[in-house]
């Protein structure tokens, strides 16, 4: 069991540390051998080799982020996908009925719809905030229901106690994608959630150099997604293990500065003459504001929102940027700046986006840990170029 006693901060830096010290080394060193010496593992799952993920710097990352989570145990994969379809493909079989949460990551979003039903799994997508449609979408076959805890670009957050509680009365396992909070500032597991799902690539890391994923839960479900991803080769290299692990050690002190940030850039946007809208759960006025400050422990670094006078001005407004850098990921220690029509959202029609309340010009912003006010003042001279 995760040592939860202490607070988020110092789990960020110590957790997982191994002990006694490797060769008195302050950091876990880089374990770079592909295989070990044969110490009588007694299942093939239980041999210490890099595919199966249980090398020294595989220990230290998972055990840091099952600490960070209050959970039993974690598995650390290749990318964000590989932890979300090997969490799947543990937990349900041909046959199985998914219900999940209509507005996904793209990535999440196509495997679903084109790779689920080849293997004999059928879906429901239902509104994360309409726990009634849930009951209706219910089928004796349903077996897990899948959600995210902040969605991707307009930041609505589900009824997610609710989805726990739907999920208890009907024996269903409850799977999140915790990604846009970080578990600084929500932590799934310890509201029920069954298990949590990373793109390790973004504030886990935090510095926009590795690709990773984390499946974090009970010791029992892990175990499950251990074996399945032994199999489907997702494995983490120990360089980008010991990246990962590095990059935790600073999450507590990057994420709350982000959260802080981005709470003041949304108010300033808010005020500006030129913003039509803005989406983030700390204003007042966002439909989730409310769920959000009784579950989460800070409101993130993502936020998105509208000018006055459409795509012409977004594109003005993203050009005259200095700081941000244009580029469609998030988490990092910079300021990332995309418009999803253009990216994320590019493969639906401007109906269906306008239908999913995805205006072309919607800019989306992932706060870095620059000076708030460098970038608010940055984010002003754009406005006002832009209008
Ligand atoms: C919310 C969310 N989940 C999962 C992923 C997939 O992560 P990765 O790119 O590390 O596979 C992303 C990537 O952007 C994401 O934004």
């Amino acid at each position: 069991m995760a040592d939860t006693r202490k607070r988020i901060d110092t789990l960020a830096v110590h957790a997982g540390t191994p002990t006694p010290r490797v060769l008195g080394a302050i950091v876990t060193p880089i374990f770079q051998s592909a295989m070990y010496e044969d110490e009588g593992a007694s299942t093939y799952h239980d041999i210490r080799y890099i595919r199966l993920n249980n090398t020294p710097n595989h220990l230290a990352v998972q055990e840091k982020l099952a600490a960070l989570e209050g959970a039993e145990a974690a598995l650390v994969t290749s990318s964000g996908m590989a932890a979300i379809t090997t969490a799947m493909l543990s937990v349900l079989r041909a046959g199985d009925h998914l219900l999940v949460q209509d507005s996904l990551y793209g990535g999440t979003h196509t495997f679903v719809v084109h790779d689920l039903e080849r293997l004999g799994i059928s879906y429901t997508f239902v509104a994360a905030g309409d726990p009634p449609s849930w009951e209706r979408a219910l089928r004796a076959e349903t077996r897990a229901i899948y959600v995210e805890t902040i969605s991707n670009p307009l930041m609505r957050v589900p009824d997610l106690d609710g989805v726990v509680a739907f999920a208890q009365r009907h024996g269903l396992v409850s799977m999140i994608d915790n990604t846009f909070a970080s578990p600084v500032n929500f932590r799934p597991v310890e509201h029920g959630f069954d298990l949590s799902l990373h793109s390790g690539t973004k504030y886990l890391n935090g510095h926009s150099d590795v690709a990773a994923g984390a499946l974090i839960g009970s010791a029992e479900l892990v175990r499950g997604a251990k074996r399945m991803l032994d199999h489907l080769g997702g494995s983490l290299d120990p360089h980008a293990c010991f990246l990962l692990e590095r990059g935790m050690k600073t999450l507590a002190l990057r994420v709350r500065r982000q959260n802080e940030s981005a709470q003041k850039l949304a108010e300033t946007l808010a005020a500006h003459r030129a913003v039509a809208r803005v989406h983030y759960p700390g204003l007042r006025e966002h439909p989730g504001h409310e769920r959000a400050a009784r579950l989460f422990d800070g409101m993130g670094g993502m936020l998105s929102f509208e000018l006055r006078g459409g795509v012409p001005v977004a594109e003005r407004f993203s050009a005259a940027l200095s700081i941000p850098a244009l580029a469609p990921s998030l988490g990092g220690v910079e300021t990332l700046v995309t418009r999803p029509a253009l990216t994320s959202h590019s493969a639906l029609a401007p109906e269906e986006r306008g239908a999913l309340g995805i205006a072309d010009s919607l800019i989306r912003v992932s706060v870095g840990i620059e000076a708030a006010e460098d970038l608010i003042a940055d984010f002003a001279q754009a406005l006002d170029r832009a209008a």
